[in-house]
C-alpha cells in the first residue's frame, strides 16, 4: 500500500522514490501510525459504550453484550485507561532510549497493542482487563519512539523538510482515527462489541507487518541504542522490577485473599501514581545539577507548557466519554433522516484537523507576515480557553436533555469543532513556524 503513495521525484538522491518529496521511510511510519491510530481511536470510540452496554446507564434500544458498568465507573475506568497511555510514554523513552533502540521498541509496541486488542475481542471481564493494560503499555511504548524515528529521516533540526515531515505524519494519525469509528465502531456498536474490537487488532496487525517489511527504507539511527544500560545498571534495574511485581502480588495477594478487593483497589493505585510519577519527573529534571542557568530556564517554561498541555487533553479525552455518552443516550441518531450510530461524533475531530490544518497553517503565516502571529504562549492559551469554553457551550445540550429530549447532533458537532479549533492552536504540526514552537520529542499525539 505504501508504495502506491511514493513516487520518484527529484530532490533525493538518484531515483530513490519518496514519499510526497519527503524519504521514502516517512511512508513507512504513516502507515504504521495511521494504523496504529486506527486500531486505538477505534477502540476508543467502543470503549465507554461496551462498559455501559446492557447496564442501568446504557441508551435504550443499544445491543446488550457489554459490561453493564454505571456510566460513573465506566468513566473512570476510561480515564484511568488515558491516563495510563500517556504515562507509559515515559518507559516507552526509556526502552528506545537505553534498551531496544526506536526500531525494535516500535515492533514489540506494536505486537503488544495487538495482543491487547486481540484480548478484547474474547469476552470477559479478565480479558477485558489484560486487553486494556496492554493497549496501554504498547501505545505507551510506539508512541514515543515513532515520531523519534521521523526525525531520524532528516538532516537535523534545521532540515527544511522536517516539519512538513511531521505535518504529514499528524495527517496519518488522523486519517487512521477518522476511518476508525466508521469500520471498528460501526461493527461493534451495531453487530457486535468483540467483533469491533478484532478489527482493531486486524488493523494493528496490518500496521505491524508493514512496518516489519518497511524498516529498511527507515533511518540507521533508528535501530540503535543511544545511551545502552551497562551490565551493572541492567542487574540493578531488573533487580528494582522484581521488587515491584514481588511487593505487589503479595498486597495484591492478601486484599483479595481477604475478600476485600474492588475495582478501586487497582484504580486508585493507578490514578495517584499518573498525578506523582510525571511530577517527580518534572522536580528530579528540574533538580539536575548538570543542568546550567539558560537550560533551567528552558526547563520551567517547558514545565509550564507541559501542565497546560495535561490540562487540554485531559478537557479534550472527554470527547470520548461524556460527550461519547451523551451522544449515545441524549442526542437524536439521525442526520438528514439517516442513521447515525454514537461511535461517528469520536471522527469530527480528526475530520475537522483534516479540514482546519492547512487554514490554521495559511492563517499563522499570514499573521506572521504582519509581524501579527501570536506566540507560543498565546496559542496554547487560546487553545486551553476554547477546549474549556467547548464545556460552556455543552452546558446547553445537557440542559436541554434533562426531561428526555433528544438534542440535534449539531451541538455535538459544534463542541467537537471548538474543541478541534484549540487542539490546532496547540499543535505544532499546524504551524508553519519551526523556530517558535519548542523542538518536538514527543509526537503529537
Ligand atoms: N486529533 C487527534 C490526534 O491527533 C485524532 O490524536
Amino acid at each position: 500500500m505504501a508504495s502506491s503513495l511514493t513516487t520518484a521525484s527529484a530532490g533525493t538522491s538518484g531515483s530513490e522514490k519518496t514519499f510526497f518529496g519527503h524519504p521514502r521511510g516517512l511512508a513507512t511510519l504513516f502507515m504504521t501510525e495511521m494504523w496504529e491510530r486506527f486500531s486505538y481511536y477505534g477502540m476508543r470510540a467502543l470503549l465507554v459504550l461496551y462498559l455501559v452496554s446492557g447496564g442501568a446507564d446504557a441508551a435504550t434500544g443499544s445491543q446488550g453484550g457489554g459490561l453493564a458498568m454505571t456510566a460513573a465507573t465506566a468513566t473512570a475506568i476510561y480515564s484511568v485507561y488515558v491516563s495510563m497511555v500517556y504515562l507509559m510514554a515515559m518507559p516507552g523513552g526509556w526502552f528506545g532510549d537505553r534498551v531496544w533502540g526506536a526500531r525494535k521498541t516500535v515492533a514489540i509496541a506494536g505486537f503488544v497493542i495487538m495482543a491487547g486488542h486481540a484480548s478484547l475481542a474474547i469476552p470477559g471481564q479478565a480479558m477485558f482487563f489484560v486487553g486494556l493494560a496492554l493497549v496501554a503499555a504498547g501505545s505507551g511504548l510506539l508512541k514515543a519512539n515513532i515520531s523519534t524515528m521521523v526525525g531520524h529521516l532528516y538532516d537535523g533540526p534545521d532540515d527544511p523538510r522536517r516539519d512538513g515531515g511531521f505535518t504529514l505524519f499528524y495527517v496519518g494519525i488522523n486519517l487512521g482515527a477518522f476511518v476508525a469509528p466508521f469500520v471498528v465502531g460501526t461493527v461493534g456498536e451495531k453487530v457486535n462489541w468483540h467483533l469491533g474490537f478484532a478489527l482493531a487488532a486486524m488493523g494493528m496487525g496490518v500496521g505491524l507487518i508493514q512496518f516489519l517489511f518497511g524498516t529498511k527504507h527507515l533511518s540507521a539511527k533508528s535501530n540503535v541504542v543511544p545511551n545502552p544500560l551497562s551490565p551493572a545498571e541492567r542487574k540493578s534495574v531488573l533487580v528494582k522490577v522484581a521488587l515491584v511485581f514481588v511487593l505487589a502480588a503479595a498486597f495484591y495477594g492478601v486484599v483479595v485473599g481477604l475478600g476485600m478487593y474492588t475495582l478501586n483497589w487497582a484504580l486508585v493505585p493507578i490514578t495517584l501514581a499518573g498525578l506523582i510519577i510525571p511530577v517527580a519527573v518534572l522536580v528530579r529534571i528540574k533538580r539536575d545539577k548538570d543542568l546550567d542557568k539558560t537550560e533551567q530556564s528552558k526547563m520551567t517554561g517547558y514545565i509550564w507548557f507541559f501542565v497546560a498541555a495535561a490540562v487540554f487533553w485531559m478537557i479534550y479525552d472527554q470527547g470520548g466519554s461524556t460527550l461519547s455518552l451523551f451522544a449515545d443516550d441524549k442526542t437524536a441518531d439521525t442526520v438528514f433522516g439517516l442513521g447515525f450510530p454514537a461511535t461517528w461524533y469520536q471522527s469530527l475531530n480528526p475530520l475537522f484537523v483534516m479540514a482546519l490544518a492547512p487554514v490554521f497553517a495559511w492563517l499563522w503565516l499570514w499573521l506572521a507576515r504582519k509581524n501579527q502571529e501570536p506566540n507560543t504562549i498565546v496559542k496554547f492559551a487560546m487553545g486551553l480557553v476554547l477546549v474549556g469554553a467547548s464545556f460552556f457551550v455543552f452546558i446547553v445540550p445537557m440542559n436541554m436533555a434533562g426531561d428526555g429530549t433528544k438534542v440535534s447532533p449539531m451541538w455535538l458537532v459544534t463542541i467537537y469543532m471548538i474543541q478541534t479549533i484549540g487542539e490546532l492552536c496547540l499543535s505544532p504540526s499546524a504551524s508553519p513556524s519551526p523556530r517558535r514552537w519548542p523542538r518536538r520529542s514527543t509526537p503529537p499525539r
